[in-house]
């Protein structure tokens, strides 16, 4: 079983006593990309946050590389991209970089890097998104799908093992959106990194898309592996 990177078992949750979650369990296993998908208000954004400890089920558990939730600690395995719903204001005090380097400064990340080391990692994660000439300019005063670039390079920026994405390409345009698909794919098939994406393009990715999550009225009505014959659970 310890193939298994992301396990979430009988997961229930509400918020202000109004259920949005029912008994959800599911399995995402090293070098999945899984994609999440239901429509709106199914309860995807919520799932993904249950998965990553900012929010709280009312009853359930979640393993996150066979570590119960509470007792896991190596976040820097981790990268969100959360779901955009406003762009920066034009005056966002932050230069790219610095947004980007935020979760190399997190009291959940271990390793002690030198400013040589953030520098380089920073720049590659930049690359990785066709930002690196950016570097220098401040956040707010960039187009939102260059914003979503600079979130998406600092979900990548500690080298994570396990990639949640939320809609990750809101306000992208259709080459933009190709290319970073194109760069999802490769993180996947040829970094090994698991991916967990919330998605209404299925149909689109479904060529790379090893796993359906499918959320509905609250309970997981999918969790299928679509290839090596399913694994359904
Ligand atoms: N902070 C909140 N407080 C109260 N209710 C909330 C809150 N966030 C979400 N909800 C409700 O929970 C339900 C699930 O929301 P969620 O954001 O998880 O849906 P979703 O599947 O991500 O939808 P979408 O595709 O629109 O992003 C919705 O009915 C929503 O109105
Ligand atoms: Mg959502």
């Amino acid at each position: 079983m310890d193939d298994i990177v992301l396990r979430g078992e009988e997961i229930s949750f509400s918020y202000d006593g109004c259920k949005v979650l029912k008994d959800c369990s599911f399995i995402v296993k090293h070098g999945d990309f899984a994609a999440v998908v239901g429509s709106n208000g199914a309860g995807k954004s919520t799932l993904l946050k249950i998965c990553l400890g900012l929010l709280k089920p009312d009853s359930g558990k979640v393993w996150l590389f066979g570590k119960v939730l509470d007792k896991f600690e190596a976040w820097e395995k981790i990268g969100y991209v959360p779901q955009r719903i406003l762009t920066l204001n034009i005056g966002f005090p932050a230069t790219v970089e610095e947004v980007v380097s935020a979760p190399l400064y997190a009291k959940k990340q271990n390793k002690k890097l030198s400013k040589q080391e953030r520098e380089s990692l920073i720049y590659k994660s930049l690359e990785q998104v066709g930002m690196e000439s950016y570097r220098k300019r401040l956040i707010g005063r960039l187009s939102a799908g260059q914003q979503q670039r600079i979130f998406i390079a600092k979900a990548l920026v500690s080298g994570p093992k396990l990639l949640f994405l939320d809609e990750p390409t809101t306000g992208i345009d259709n080459e933009t959106e190709e290319d970073f698909y194109n760069l999802l794919n490769k993180l996947n098939k040829e970094d090994g990194i698991t991916i967990v994406m919330v998605t209404h393009d299925y149909t689109d990715i479904k060529s790379m898309v090893s796993r359906v999550i499918q959320l509905n009225e609250g309970g997981i009505i999918d969790n299928i592996r679509k290839t090596e014959g399913g694994d359904k659970k």
